[in-house]
């Protein structure tokens, strides 16, 4: 399948059946950022009475960080993996005390930022600022390993650096932030881990593991 073909495809795909997910309805990098590290390690309908509490109580980001710890971790409560209220509180900090309390508007610069990483920075960069840079989830290397049959071990460094310059290949110019919405919510609903109904998906002609029955082998992960 050609480049060209992917993201039109996708997109056409999302429009249809795209979830509608609040914090799709935001350009501010405070609740995106927000809803990204709630997300981290949280199904979507766990997390989202999260995001609504965490954006009533701390509606800016300076609300966050002058918050007491105490106070974080109590309305985080229930969701687990504390080191994650921890870390969202020190870069709410941060981002006050070194930055004014803006956040940084470009991926380069976001990742110079102590708690964001290269999946948090793509994600605010491209859904608040509409930048062109792909984001790399479990989702998107299921999703492209199935469909371009690619077979790195994706736990591997040379998956991560692979997968991201073809992500970065396939992104939409005229619309990043719905193409990056699209490839995630494509991979949690219809190209899933386990039995994907390749009968009704839209890429069923072209994708490499439906063509040659890899679904359950695809993406490649090393056993540790
Ligand atoms: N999981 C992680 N980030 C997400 C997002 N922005 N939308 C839906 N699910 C997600």
């Amino acid at each position: 399948m050609t480049n060209d073909f992917f993201a039109p495809k996708l997109l056409a795909w999302y429009e249809r059946y795209g979830r509608d997910l609040p914090w799709r309805h935001t350009t501010n990098p405070y609740h995106i950022w927000l809803s990204e590290i709630i997300l981290q390690q949280t199904r979507v309908v766990q997390g989202m009475p999260y995001y609504y509490r965490f954006i009533e109580t701390f509606p800016t980001i300076t609300d966050l960080a002058h918050a007491d710890e105490r106070e974080v971790l109590r309305l985080w409560q229930g969701l687990g993996y504390y080191s994650r209220a921890r870390n969202l509180h020190r870069t709410a900090k941060i981002v006050v005390e070194d930055y004014g309390g803006i956040f940084p508007t470009t991926y380069q610069e976001l990742l110079k930022l102590k708690g964001i990483g290269p999946y948090t920075a793509a994600a605010i960069a491209s859904f608040a600022f509409c930048e062109k840079v792909a984001v790399l989830d479990g989702n998107v290397y299921r999703v492209l390993s199935r469909i371009f049959g690619i077979e790195t071990d994706i736990t591997s460094h040379a998956a991560k650096a692979q997968f991201t310059q073809r992500a970065n290949s396939l992104i939409s110019a005229e619309h990043p932030d719905l193409f990056n919405h699209a490839i995630m919510d494509f991979g949690a609903t219809q190209c899933v881990p386990v039995s994907p109904q390749c009968m009704f998906c839209t890429f069923n002609q072209v994708c490499e593991a439906n063509l040659t029955g890899r679904q359950s082998q695809l993406p490649v992960k090393a056993k540790k």
